[in-house]
C-alpha cells in the first residue's frame, strides 16, 4: 500500500479518546483512521505504571500490524507513563498529548504565569506535564480530578453535580492560574463547567485539539498526508462494544458503524 494511503492508529484506554478522534476527523477528513478502545482494561487513571505500560505495549503492537502510517496516543495516562516505551518499538512516527497540550500552554503564557494542570490520578503521579512545561517560565501546580471521569461516562456533565464535583476540586485554584491545561481525553466535554469555576481570565487549553493538529503538523512534515475528503473510521474495542457505540453518539454525536472486538 501507498505510504500516504495507510491509516492513522489512535488509541485510548476507553471512549475518551473520541474528543481526540474527533478533531482529527474534522481536521483530515481524507485519512482512513483506526480507533482502539481498551474498554476491558479502562480505567488506566487509577491503575499502576507496569500496568499501563504493558497494555500499552500490546495495543501498539496490535495497531502497529495493521500497517499504520502514524500512531497517536489519545490517552493522556498512557501518554504520561508509556510514550517512551511505545516509541522504541515503533518504526512509525508516535505522538502523544502532554507534548502538545504543554506546548500550546506555553505559547499562551510565553513570559511566564501560573499553569494549571488537570488529569487522572496517574497522569499527575508522573509528573509528566510538569517535565513538558519545565523549559518555559510557567509556575505549574497538577491536580488529579478522579471523579470527572465517571461523571462524563454517565452523561452527567450539565447536571448540577458536575457543577458541585468541580467547585470541590478547582474552587481553591480560582484567581490563582492563568492557564489550565484539561489533561484528560475526558475533560473537553466538562470544559464549560471549568471554566465556570475557575473564571474568564483563565485561558483553557484542550489537549485533544492540540494533540490533532500536531498530528496533521508531523503528517504534513513527512508528505504522508492522504488528501481528499472520504476517508473511513474504524472502532475496534476490546469489550462491550454496543456500550462504546451508544456513548460515543450520546456524548459526541459520533456514529461508529458496526464496532468490532479484539480482546487481549
Ligand atoms: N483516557 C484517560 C486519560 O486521558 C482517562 C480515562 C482513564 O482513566 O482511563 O487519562
Amino acid at each position: 500500500m501507498k505510504h500516504t494511503r495507510r491509516p492513522i492508529g489512535i488509541f485510548d484506554s476507553g471512549l475518551g479518546g473520541l474528543t481526540v478522534f474527533k478533531e482529527l476527523r474534522a481536521m483530515l477528513p481524507g485519512e482512513d483512521i483506526i480507533y482502539f478502545g481498551d474498554t476491558a482494561r479502562v480505567p488506566y487513571g487509577t491503575k499502576s505504571p507496569e500496568a499501563v505500560k504493558a497494555f500499552s505495549r500490546e495495543i501498539a503492537a496490535f495497531l502497529l500490524g495493521r500497517k499504520i502510517k502514524l500512531l497517536l496516543v489519545a490517552c493522556n495516562t498512557a501518554s504520561s507513563l508509556a510514550l517512551e516505551e511505545i516509541r522504541s518499538m515503533s518504526p512509525v512516527p508516535v505522538l502523544g498529548v502532554i507534548a502538545p497540550g504543554a506546548g500550546a500552554a506555553l505559547s499562551e503564557a510565553p513570559h511566564g504565569g501560573r499553569v494549571l494542570v488537570i488529569g487522572t490520578s496517574a497522569t499527575v503521579a508522573s509528573r509528566a506535564y510538569s517535565r513538558a512545561l519545565s523549559g518555559g517560565r510557567v509556575r505549574v501546580t497538577e491536580k488529579a480530578c478522579p471523579l470527572f471521569v465517571p461523571l462524563v461516562e454517565e452523561g452527567w456533565c450539565s447536571k448540577p453535580v458536575a457543577a458541585e464535583v468541580a467547585r470541590e476540586y478547582l474552587a481553591p485554584f480560582r484567581g490563582k492560574a492563568d492557564v489550565l491545561i484539561l489533561g484528560c481525553t475526558h475533560y473537553p466535554m466538562l470544559k464549560n463547567v471549568i471554566a465556570r469555576v475557575v473564571g474568564p481570565d483563565v485561558r483553557i487549553i484542550d489537549s485533544a485539539r492540540a494533540a490533532a493538529q500536531a498530528a496533521l503538523g508531523e503528517l504534513e512534515r513527512r508528505g504522508l498526508l492522504a488528501g481528499g475528503s472520504r476517508g473511513r473510521s474504524e472502532f475496534i474495542v476490546s469489550d462491550a462494544p454496543e456500550r462504546f457505540s451508544a456513548l460515543a453518539l450520546k456524548l459526541l454525536g459520533i456514529r461508529t458503524g458496526k464496532v468490532k472486538v479484539k480482546r487481549f
